[in-house]
């Protein structure tokens, strides 16, 4: 399976975590960043994955762009994911976060997703990433990688949330 990492950073934390991904996928796969990746190593790839930090409670202008470019034919037959990097907290949640909208724009142009949206936390704006997260996000390709459902990962915040 040929696995493209796609992915925008401001400040290197989504960076991080896109790269840990595309190790977690295997030795096939490979991680561009959004001004750098061409329609042609998404048509060539079976999985694509789409990182972004959440900024103003959506994807970043880079990565809206890319996504809402691609042509149609580029979203047949291929499983992407989205994920992004957020705050942890109750303010942020009001006004959304960016892996949804990419699920969505992705969806909006026939394009399936087969795994739930996924947002990794980070401390501050500039990072780090909480501890445990690149452990997260490296399950969570896997579970892709291998079909298995993403809803309710081991280590997920809104699982652990839910049983408190
Ligand atoms: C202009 C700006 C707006 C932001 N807005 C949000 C937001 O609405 N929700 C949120 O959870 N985090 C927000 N953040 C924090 C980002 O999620 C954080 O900077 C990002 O995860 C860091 O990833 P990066 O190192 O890849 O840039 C914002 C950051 C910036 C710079």
């Amino acid at each position: 399976m040929k696995a493209l990492v796609i992915y925008d950073s401001m400040y290197g934390n989504t960076e991080e975590l896109a790269k840990e991904i595309g190790r977690a996928l295997g030795s096939g796969a490979k991680v561009v960043k959004a001004g750098f990746a061409r329609v042609e190593d998404v048509t060539s790839s079976h999985l694509v994955i789409i990182g972004s930090p959440t900024q103003g409670g959506r994807q970043t202008p880079g990565i809206k762009a890319f996504v809402d470019e691609l042509p149609v034919e580029a979203f047949k037959d291929k499983r992407f994911a989205a994920f992004d990097t957020r705050f942890k907290n109750v303010f942020a949640k009001i006004f959304g976060y960016a892996a949804p909208r990419i699920e969505s724009a992705i969806r909006d142009k026939g394009g399936n997703t087969t795994a739930q949206p996924q947002g990794f936390f980070v401390k501050g704006t500039k990072g780090p990433l909480l501890e445990g997260e690149l452990e997260r996000a490296a399950t969570w390709a896997k579970s892709i990688a291998a079909g298995l459902p993403t809803s309710q990962m081991p280590g997920d915040y809104e699982v652990k949330r839910k049983e408190k």
